[in-house]
């Protein structure tokens, strides 16, 4: 066994329906592609019809290929996040489609990097309305549909990052967008726990996909910075751990988890946070003399 396999047993997520914006690629993707060979079946959207029709012709061929009949089925539906007519629409389709939809995952996001006086008012507000406005229309739209229905055992996974509390500069929109989509996901799960549903969220490190080292780590950069490298597990993260951890997240296997970040970084924060941490660079032979040097200060 390792962390590249599937977790989950085959049925895990069998008569469940699970929206999942940017479903049609990066992270959005691979979660839906283990969803769906978990049983359930997937609502991808976004803003690109075509790619999303692409991406649901392959997923259906690849999870059939890899699970037979078991596989879920896939709907893909266009959808802008930050316009909560469409947001609405896209539960109507959803639910027309499967009957009812027992799970939202807001993955959709905008970022790039730039010295935030660079930004105009409008290129600020893009990734706010994106990350933050976006998660909050697909969740408000979600949860009053819900609770009209009376409909129970629901869960909203929202994926954000770990500077949503450490705060990051040169992605500042990000941040603070991602700081309140974390707010939002521990308000809704003490609020409306009494409507039967979940709010949790996971906060990944570095996981390789275009859209977003195309904008963080552009041209040469990707060179220059390797993420890695920040990882005290020196290694960037697989889809498929992330996959595993959502699924769970997701399943009625975490019942009783609410309001709850996971981290999944490798523990890149820590290190970056940790006052003593740069002591890494110590050489294991110098701590003797070091010890000694500390002890021999003792009775001063
Ligand atoms: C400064 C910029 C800019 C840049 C755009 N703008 N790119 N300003 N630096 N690099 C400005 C534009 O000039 C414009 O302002 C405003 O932002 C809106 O730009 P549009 O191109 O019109 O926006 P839109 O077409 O809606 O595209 C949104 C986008 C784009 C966010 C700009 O990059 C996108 O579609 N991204 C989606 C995918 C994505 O970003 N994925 C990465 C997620 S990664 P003006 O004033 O000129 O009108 C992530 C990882 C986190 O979140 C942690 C990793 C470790
Ligand atoms: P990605 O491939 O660029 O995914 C972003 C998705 O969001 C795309 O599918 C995009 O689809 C969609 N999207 C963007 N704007 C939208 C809008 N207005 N309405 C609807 N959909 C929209 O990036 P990713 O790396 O997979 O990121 C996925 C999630 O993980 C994001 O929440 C990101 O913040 C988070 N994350 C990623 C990393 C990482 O290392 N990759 C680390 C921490 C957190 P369209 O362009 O077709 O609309």
């Amino acid at each position: 066994m390792d962390f590249k396999q599937k977790m989950l047993r085959d049925d895990a997520l069998k008569g469940k329906t699970i929206v999942v914006t940017g479903g049609g690629s990066g992270l959005g993707k691979s979660m839906s592609t283990y969803f769906l060979e978990l049983g359930a079946n997937v609502v991808i959207t976004s803003r690109d019809i075509e790619k999303l029709k692409n991406t649901a012709a392959q997923l259906e061929e690849e999870t059939r290929g890899s699970v037979g009949d078991s596989a879920g089925k896939v709907l893909p539906v266009q959808c802008d996040v930050r316009n909560y007519e469409e947001v609405e629409a896209m539960v109507q389709a959803s639910v027309e489609e499967f009957g009812t939809v027992d799970v939202l995952l807001n993955n959709a996001a905008g970022n790039f990097i730039s010295p935030t006086e660079r930004l105009s008012a409008n290129a600020f507000d893009t990734i706010i309305d994106i990350v933050l406005k976006g998660s909050k229309n697909c969740t408000l739209a979600f949860g009053k549909h819900w609770i009209d229905k009376k409909e129970k055992n629901k869960s909203i996974l929202n994926i954000v990052t770990t500077y949503a509390w450490t705060g990051s500069a040169y992605v500042v929109p990000s941040a603070t967008a991602k700081a309140g989509v974390l707010a939002m996901t521990r308000s809704l799960a003490v609020e409306w726990a009494k409507y039967g549903i979940r709010s949790n969220a996971i906060a990944p490190g570095p996981f390789p996909t275009k859209g977003a080292w195309d904008r963080l780590l552009p041209g040469d950069l990707k060179e220059k910075f390797d993420l890695a490298k920040k990882v005290p597990l020196k290694r960037v993260g697989e889809h498929q751990e992330l996959a595993n951890l959502a699924a769970y997240l997701v399943s009625d296997f975490s019942a009783y988890v609410n309001g709850e970040v996971i981290t999944i970084d490798g523990g890149e924060w820590l290190k970056g946070a940790g006052q003593f941490n740069l002591l890494e660079a110590i050489p294991e032979e110098m701590w003797d003399q070091l010890e000694a040097m500390i002890k021999s200060k003792k009775r001063n």
